[in-house]
């Protein structure tokens, strides 16, 4: 029972502590957590998916993966977090206004030669109903990223693509050209 309460008392104060703090560096520090995270899982769900089926299968895999880690993250962090694309593979990740902004913008500050690690940007958006913190960092096209991603898709991938993405845009793209980027955002409470 002490131990219940004492529980209890420290998920309160974690919750008060993370309600209160609407600053742009608590924002900031959850949102890089997030995006480390994803970014880890999704490689290492993407590798073992790969080595288990090859790239034909891991289409599937990806396909269901990638939205639900992305949610679960979510929810961990108490944010939204997503990717994004100037072209998407899947609909439900087209970029909107602001993320089309700042990508385009990622284009023109890796062309004038800023490493493409480095391509992140996060502001205070007030043009919805409620404030939020938003943030982007750019994904770089790896090696891995070409047998999906790339010009030349063989064939049986290119099939499974097909059957769930009918509309796909996500091809052509080159080794170290920005595939995408990680999308966070968190409503400001105050
Ligand atoms: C096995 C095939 C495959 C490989 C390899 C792959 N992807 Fe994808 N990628 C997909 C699929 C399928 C989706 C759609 C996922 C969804 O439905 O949300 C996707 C979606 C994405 C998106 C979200 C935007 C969009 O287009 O819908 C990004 C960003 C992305 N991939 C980046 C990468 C990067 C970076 C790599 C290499 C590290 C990579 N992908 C490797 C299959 C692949």
């Amino acid at each position: 029972m002490r131990s219940f309460a004492l529980m209890l008392a420290l998920l309160l104060t974690g919750m008060v502590g993370a309600q209160a703090d609407t600053s742009k560096q608590a924002f900031e520090d959850d949102a890089k957590a997030a995006i480390k995270e994803l970014a880890t899982s999704l490689k290492s769900s993407l590798l073992a998916a790969m080595n288990d089926g090859g790239p034909a299968e891991a289409v599937s895999v990806c396909n269901l993966i990638a939205p639900s880690l992305a949610a679960e993250i979510s929810k961990k962090y108490g944010l939204e977090i997503d990717r994004t694309s100037l072209k998407v593979r899947n609909p439900a990740n087209e970029a909107d206004a602001w993320e089309t902004d700042v990508l385009q913008r990622f284009e023109t500050r890796l062309a004038g030669g800023e490493a493409i690690q480095k391509l992140t940007f996060s502001e205070k958006v007030e043009t919805g109903p409620t404030p939020q913190w938003r943030m982007m960092k750019a994904i770089p096209t790896d090696k891995v990223c070409l047998s999906c991603h790339g010009s030349k898709i063989a064939e049986p991938v290119q099939a499974r693509i097909d059957t769930h993405y009918p509309d796909d845009m996500a091809t052509g793209f080159k080794l170290g050209e920005i595939r995408g980027a990680f999308s966070v955002k968190r409503e400001i409470i105050e």
